[in-house]
């Protein structure tokens, strides 16, 4: 039995240089055991000071994730050679509290230093901002790299604008191997915090250039949106995004079965075919909505770096991390089920390879057989693996035509900074 030990060192070795970064429960349990109590301790104080910020921070897990994977690139600010996230479409004046991230990092930089990524403090403080609300609470998986890089172009033409509608996000959320289910569910998020006049003008005042409200608005609901945002107001007013923005619950769901949705891209939920049925089971059954956004914000988690190897090859490439160029080389451009794929393919051989050595090694009692036996399987996975073969990416990504980035309302704000970089 003992030979089987280098084996398994091997192999695991051989996983965790193949795949780059392999997110696990407790990944800091050795590291930085206090690392999820930190966090949760940090969200609850946040949560005192401001009811709302715990709806924020959880809302940079889908703007992390959604552009690179979650690689904490929201997090950067704007630098002379990098335009970040921050100031994308939507991002600028709309994602807040920052600062509570950067309480959360203070606190863990103190109990134990350079340990854990920027990118898993937002995944756990995510899962916080739920469970101390009054939703499902869940095992987080850990271990996340954080990018050096940020890409405020791909930010703009990914994320989803408050005008979208089901057939859209659908197809968006299908893109990241998130289901209808998924993203219903998700949505389900806007349970709690709150959004801007500015994102639901259009809605109140012209729904898709009719120059009318949304029919599907309940009358009453509307007259309260028409005074919480007259024509004239500061677009930067916020109001609740259901009934109870506090607590986390399946109100949301209710809401929009009674036409009280606050955003174009929650009632739509609704008023289409394709995930009404959801929405109703959602608004039934809050415990079925619980299991379901949890293992969607676990599934939301588990994104990593899809094509961001293109651009971080080059910063990586500069900044020397060796681990970060190994992975952008591995994963560069490949497809989201190519690199399912790979990881499958790789664990099969792997144990097949051993299966096979072992047997062959027992067999003829000869250990040096076992040995080179599994040395061959390993340099066969190696070369079906890591080099990114055409098969791996029979299933390229459809990024949105960059002109779907014009239908978000844009701030003039955003066009200002661009300019100023421009000029340089
Ligand atoms: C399905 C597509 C989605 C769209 C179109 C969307 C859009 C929006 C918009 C427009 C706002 C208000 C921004 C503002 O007015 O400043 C908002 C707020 C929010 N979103 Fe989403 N969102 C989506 C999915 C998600 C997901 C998946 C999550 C989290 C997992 C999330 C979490 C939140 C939270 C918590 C808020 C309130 C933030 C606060 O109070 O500061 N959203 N969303
Ligand atoms: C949904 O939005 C897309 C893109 O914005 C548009 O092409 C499509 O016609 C819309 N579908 C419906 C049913 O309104
Ligand atoms: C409504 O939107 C349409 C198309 O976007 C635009 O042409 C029209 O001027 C808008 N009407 C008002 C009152 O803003
Ligand atoms: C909201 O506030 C920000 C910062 O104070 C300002 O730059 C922006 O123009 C305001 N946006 C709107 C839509 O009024």
């Amino acid at each position: 039995m003992s030979p089987l030990v280098p084996h398994l060192i091997l192999y695991l070795l051989l996983l965790t240089v193949v795949t780059g970064e392999i997110l696990r429960p407790r990944f800091y349990s050795e590291t930085c055991p206090e690392a999820e109590s930190i966090v949760r301790n940090e969200m609850k104080k946040a949560m005192i000071r401001e009811a709302r910020s715990v709806a924020s921070v959880m809302r940079l897990q889908f703007h992390d994730c959604f552009v690179n994977g979650c690689d904490a690139s929201v997090l950067l600010d704007d630098t002379p050679n990098m335009l970040g996230e921050k100031l994308a479409l939507s991002n600028i004046n709309s994602l807040r509290s920052f600062e509570v991230v950067d309480d959360i990092k203070e606190a863990l930089e103190k109990a134990c230093p350079a340990t854990v990524s920027c990118a898993d403090i937002v995944i756990m403080a995510s899962r916080d901002a739920v469970a101390l609300t009054g939703g499902p609470d869940w095992e987080v998986k850990l271990g996340r790299k954080d990018s050096f890089t940020a890409s405020q172009k791909d930010s703009d033409d990914i994320m989803p604008s408050p005008r979208a509608n089901a057939t859209f996000l659908i197809d968006l959320f299908k893109r990241f191997d998130l289901s209808v289910k998924d993203m219903v569910a998700l949505s389900g998020s806007h349970s709690i915090g709150q959004a801007r006049c500015f994102s639901i003008m259009f809605r109140l005042y012209n729904q898709s250039g009719s120059g009318k409200p949304d029919p599907a608005l309940e009358p009453a609901y509307r007259q309260k949106l028409d005074k919480l945002c007259p024509l004239s107001v500061d677009q930067n007013v916020t109001g609740p995004l259901d009934a109870t923005p506090v607590v986390f619950d399946n109100q949301y769901f209710k809401d929009l079965v009674s036409g009280r949705g606050f955003l174009n891209s929650d009632q739509t939920l609704y008023t289409s075919r394709e995930t009404r049925e959801y929405v109703k089971m959602f608004s039934e059954d809050q415990a079925e909505f619980f299991r379901a956004f949890a293992e969607g914000m676990v599934k939301l988690g588990d994104l990593q770096s899809g094509r961001g190897g293109e651009i971080r090859l080059e910063n990586f490439e500069v900044r020397s991390d060796p681990s970060a160029v190994e992975l952008g080389f591995l994963r560069i451009e490949m497809d989201w089920q190519g690199q399912k794929l790979v990881e499958q393919l790789m664990q099969i051989l792997l144990v097949i390879a051993g299966v096979v050595a072992v047997v062959v090694g027992y067999a003829t009692e000869s250990f040096r057989t076992m040995m080179l036996i599994y040395a061959g399987g390993v340099v066969l996975t190696t070369l079906i693996t890591v080099p990114n073969w055409p098969f791996y990416n029979l299933h390229p990504l459809k990024w949105l035509d960059p002109s779907e980035a014009e239908k978000h309302p844009k701030p003039e704000v955003v066009v200002a900074s661009k300019k100023k970089f421009s000029k340089k």
